[in-house]
């Protein structure tokens, strides 16, 4: 016999992505069906410390699916991950009635969550980031929709680049995941293109851009992704914009494409992936399911359990030590590095793919 699951609390934490209201709309509705109360918790776990909670019926998220942004707003919050704080915390879901939690958002929100499992409550993550850097889902809600937004403005650069002769040097978002970029670059038909996750040569760059000139190409993107970093720890993007107007002949302008593409319309693909993920947390919880994440994996949606998601991030960033490693069996471990080789794997190919088609490459072969 399951616990009867009074009320879901929903909160959106970390970097605001768009589809993560249709993912919160999804919860409330399918909760509502079953005849579970749903909880609004404003600004992620900064809400749940300070009781800021607001009940959601099924009429409360109409009209939410189209907009960007979380309307449950979203914030970091460190306090969470004091003793003091979860205490706060697990008094307020008490004085709620709130005995689950579905928490949206990146990694950080998933600790969250396996936190408030390990106190007591039933918690579901959902990935939700514009950065697609959950390594056991092979998709995170708001990817879709930055990717399209990024293209779109890429887009836009190219006509008035290929006009003026110029080259732009566009800054893409990710931190430290080059998912983004790479598809933005390839679907934009990107001249130069770097992601943290392989080695970069600036001077090269430079060369390439001015023997892609000399070919007589006009306009040129160099699509760069923010978590390319220097040796020194400066921004490479920020660098190869410099360095174009002091360097070379070629007159190139600076973009920063930031938080401008988690906004915009969420895109078919987000909402849907959304809504599914929302709806499978709910049907979940009711059977009892505590501590994971809801993941897509070869377009089935499915659950990973929290404490295995995390450290296969942390293995995939080669930071998971031999002690944490032994809380797995050999199969989880072998399953953990499989993920890990998926990954590199799909970044390895699409890296491939789009060094194959770039323009410098076909020059080269005259
Ligand atoms: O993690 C998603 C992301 O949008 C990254 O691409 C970016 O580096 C970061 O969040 C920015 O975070 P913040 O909203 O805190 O500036």
């Amino acid at each position: 016999m399951q616990p009867k699951i009074r009320k879901i609390g929903i909160l959106t934490s970390g970097g605001d992505s768009p589809g993560m209201n249709a993912a919160i709309r999804a919860v409330v509705r399918k909760a509502a069906n079953e005849g579970v109360h749903a909880m609004g918790i404003y600004e992620g776990y900064k809400g749940l410390l300070d009781g800021n909670f607001v009940e959601l019926s099924s009429s409360a998220v109409t009209n939410k699916i189209n907009v960007s942004g979380s309307f449950l707003y979203s914030s970091r919050c460190l306090e969470f991950k004091t003793p003091e704080g979860m205490e706060k915390a697990l008094v307020n879901c008490e004085k709620a009635g709130i005995d689950a939690v579905v928490a949206i958002g990146g990694d950080g929100t998933f600790a969250g969550a396996e936190d408030l499992a390990k106190h007591g409550i039933l918690a579901v993550g959902i990935p939700g980031t514009i950065d697609n850097d959950i390594v056991v889902s092979d998709y995170t809600v708001g990817f879709d929709s930055a990717l399209n937004t990024t293209v779109n403005n890429l887009n836009c650069l190219r006509s008035t680049c290929e006009t003026h002769s110029r080259l732009s040097v566009v800054e893409t978002m990710g931190r430290r995941c080059g998912m983004l970029t790479l598809h933005a670059a390839i679907a934009s038909g990107a001249a130069i293109l770097a992601i943290p996750e392989f080695p970069f040569d600036e001077d090269e760059i430079i060369r390439k851009a001015l023997e892609i000139r000399s070919t007589g190409k006009r306009g040129m993107l160099a699509v760069i992704c923010e978590g390319c970093k220097k040796e020194d720890g400066t921004k490479l993007s920020e660098s190869l914009a410099r360095r174009f107007k002091a360097e070379t002949n070629i007159d190139a302008t600076f973009e920063k494409f930031s938080h401008v593409v988690r906004g915009g319309l969420p895109t078919v693909r987000e909402n849907v992936t959304a809504s599914e993920m929302g709806a499978k947390a709910v049907e979940l919880l009711l059977e009892g399911e505590n501590s994971v994440v809801i993941v897509e994996r070869d377009g089935r949606i499915q659950p990973v359990e929290i404490h295995f998601a995390l450290a296969t991030q942390r293995m995939y960033r080669g930071t998971l030590t031999a002690e944490e490693k032994k809380e797995f069996t050999p199969k989880q471990i072998k399953e953990m590095k499989a993920l890990c080789e998926r990954r590199t794997d799909e970044l390895a190919t699409l890296y491939k793919l789009s060094r194959d088609i770039c323009h410098f490459h076909l020059t080269q072969m005259k």
